[in-house]
């Protein structure tokens, strides 16, 4: 260990592993502590407890070299030059973020602080937590000038997240003095620079040497905020979409024509227009709730935010009453499903729509029968295998006799599915697609009733299923 700046990322979570690889990656020295004996023991011996693109290979390019996994935070603070902090900020019953683990760890940092440190949040959390970190680290009896408090809020998707890290769209850094923000700038250097994007191994994505992300340097108050504001306004952006899809359904047009058109004007952009079975994960509903809080408590009203929870609930709840359209009723029918985690490419069921719908498919009395290319350990957790749920390791399996396939994340070889089999494979031909992954005219002409989202609903053997308008 030489060369490059000393890190310490506390939390292996999905921000603090994906973080430890690509600090690692870009030349970095890091201890990466957390207090999961079980998942530390995982993590020491190769083992990889997400599913993530690229990170198995970086890790395994840099363990026992750049990186260290311990439990021990006093240590890793009094090598680290920078500490960040990605553990959890998980909701707390009023809807705000629960900031205790971020308390107790930035006691612990404080109380191992011997010299210049620079603390910075990279987990997401509410504007004012700096101060109060700071405050922290102050009540136990750390000199002022002995530390910073920063902010590098990290806006990386689960299935994509090293790619993101390593190609940001921006690196935003939230700095209230220099010291701090020469170090985290420095921490980036190799990114912000380019010369990261010259050596043979460095992950593909589309930044390059001579195209390298930018870095914006704000306030630490503002670099909180921007993430907060970020999460809540793609949020928002799928609420409106999944909205403009209803009416679309209701007026017979497609709403893929929509976004479309809508996404062609640069002002607005063609990303996160995808109408679907509506926003879950880890972060969206959480931090909409969170960023609400915020407001409240500023004294601001951001009914705004309150709109988009309650539409992503009904939208959820619209889909569920689609396929009672389509089955009439849900008592005995078995149901293939392809998709349980919150989306494709991830196994992360943290507040997947998928499962809200299966649980009420199950609880009305179907049988159900489940496909996911990686979910499906995780989904047993929460609905255990037994005679009403079964798991399968194909999507044929999953479709086989089934009264109808209920598409419920967009993995790509769920698009990819060979008609004529599922044709045969199900008991009857109906799909309903709640990620639009398939053209409608194609689905008909292949013998399927097809239902997906915002668009007109058909069946092979008549031309609109009056069953798309609600019962
Ligand atoms: C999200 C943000 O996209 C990241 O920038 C952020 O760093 C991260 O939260 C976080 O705060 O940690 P993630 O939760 O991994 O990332 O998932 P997304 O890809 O954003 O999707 C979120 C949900 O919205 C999924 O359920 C997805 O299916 C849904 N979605 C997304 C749509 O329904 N339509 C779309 O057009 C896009």
């Amino acid at each position: 260990m030489s060369k490059g700046i000393s890190i310490a990322v506390v939390g292996s979570g999905y921000v603090g592993l994906v973080a430890t690889a690509c600090f690692a990656e870009i030349g970095h020295r890091v201890i990466c502590v957390d207090n999961d004996e079980a998942k530390l023991r995982t993590l020491q011996d190769g083992g990889v407890p997400i599913h993530e693109d690229y990170l198995p290979e970086v890790l395994d390019r840099h363990r026992g070299h750049s990186i260290e996994f311990t439990s021990d935070l006093r240590a890793a603070t009094q090598a680290a030059q920078a500490i960040f902090i990605a553990v959890g900020t998980p909701q707390s019953r009023t809807g705000s973020a629960d900031l205790s683990y971020v308390d107790a760890v930035a006691s612990e940092i404080a109380r191992s602080i011997d010299d210049y440190k620079v603390i910075v949040e990279k987990s997401t959390v509410p504007v004012y937590t700096n101060e109060w970190i700071r405050r922290v680290v102050e009540r136990n009896g750390v000199p002022r000038d002995l530390f910073d408090v920063a902010s590098n809020p990290e806006f990386l998707r689960e299935g994509t997240a090293v790619v993101d890290f390593l190609h940001a769209d921006r690196i935003v850094v939230g700095a209230d003095t220099e010291k701090a923000g020469d170090l985290l700038r420095k921490i980036y250097a190799p990114l912000t620079s380019g010369t990261y994007y010259q050596s043979a191994h460095a992950v593909p994505g589309p930044h390059s040497e001579g195209n390298p992300p930018p870095v914006l340097l704000t306030s630490t108050k503002a670099a909180e905020i921007i993430k907060h504001a970020s999460n809540a306004f793609l949020a928002t952006k799928i609420s409106f979409i999944n909205v403009v899809a209803n009416i679309c359904e209701a007026a017979g047009a497609d709403v893929e024509e929509v976004a479309r058109g809508m996404g062609m004007d640069s002002r607005i952009g063609p990303k996160f227009l995808r109408a679907g079975v509506g926003y879950g994960g880890s972060c969206f509903p959480k931090d909409v709730a969170a960023f609400r809080h915020v407001a409240e408590q500023m004294g601001v009203d951001f009914a705004l935010l309150k709109e988009v929870e309650k539409i992503n609930e009904e939208q959820k709840r619209r889909f569920f009453q689609k396929v009672r359209s389509a089955l009439w009723t849900f008592r005995g029918k078995k149901i293939g499903v392809l998709g349980l985690a919150f989306k494709g490419g991830t196994d992360d069921i943290r507040e997947s729509p998928a499962l809200d719908i299966v649980k009420q498919m199950l609880h009305e009395g179907s049988t159900v029968t489940a496909y996911d290319p990686a979910a499906a350990e995780r989904a047993k957790e929460t609905i255990p295998p037994g005679p009403q749920m079964r798991y399968v390791d194909d999507p044929y399996a999953a479709a086989q006799d089934a009264d109808a396939l209920v598409i419920l994340n967009e993995w790509q070889e769920f698009a990819e599915l060979d008609l004529k089999r599922l044709h045969y494979t199900l008991r009857y031909p109906i799909i309903i697609d709640g990620r639009n992954l398939y053209d409608p005219a194609t689905m008909i002409e292949s013998g399927f009733t097809y239902l997906s989202v915002g668009r007109p609903g058909l069946s092979h053997t008549r031309d609109a299923i009056a069953g798309q308008r609600m019962p």
